[in-house]
């Protein structure tokens, strides 16, 4: 289907809580593309990164958003660097309608905790490299995006409220 709501954003944005509580206001069903790609290849994405590499995990990535175009309506939560690959940015824009959830490196960080389950997050340099990512990425976010929401300082719930309603203007909720 072309009119699945996609939630892009930084890692600790919340999109796979929003895009939960969303499906089920919505009654629609709910996606989390990692959580796909991990149950596809019976590994977690921390394994994935270190067993396979990153390439490798973006070729599963591109695969299963592709994967979409053929399944019924949903909301769907993607990881955090899907807008990197161009080819994914022209699926996302194929798909339906893209939802940037912002939230800023210092927040993601807080969000994450030790980051274990996020490899592009672990380590020594978990806040440097949180800054130099998100800057790279902000304006490709921005760019793919049909609505943006910025969730700091706000709750889960709260966050779905207003895109809801900016859904409802838009004649798509
Ligand atoms: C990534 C974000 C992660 C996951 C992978 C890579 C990224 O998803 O896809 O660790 O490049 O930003 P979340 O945004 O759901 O943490």
């Amino acid at each position: 289907m072309r009119d699945h709501l996609i939630l892009i954003g930084f890692m600790g944005a919340g999109k796979s809580t929003i895009a939960c509580i969303m499906a089920e206001r919505l009654d629609l069903p709910c996606v989390d593309l990692d959580q796909r790609i991990e149950t596809a290849v019976g590994r977690s994405v921390a394994e994935i990164f270190a067993v396979d590499g990153e390439q490798a995990f973006r070729e599963m990535e591109t695969q299963a958003l592709a994967d979409l175009i053929e399944e019924p309506r949903s909301v769907v939560a993607c990881g955090g660097g899907v807008v990197v690959r161009p080819e994914n940015r022209e699926l996302l824009g194929q798909l339906g309608t893209v939802v940037y959830l912002k939230v800023s490196a210092g927040e993601a960080l807080a969000r994450v905790g030790d980051a274990g389950t996020r490899p592009l997050l672990s380590g020594e340099g978990a806040a440097l490299a949180a800054t130099s990512l998100l800057q790279a990425r902000e304006s490709l976010y921005a760019t793919s995006a049909d609505l943006v929401f910025d969730t700091v300082d706000a709750t889960p719930e709260a966050i779905v409220d207003r895109v809801i309603d900016a859904l409802e203007e838009r004649g798509e909720a």
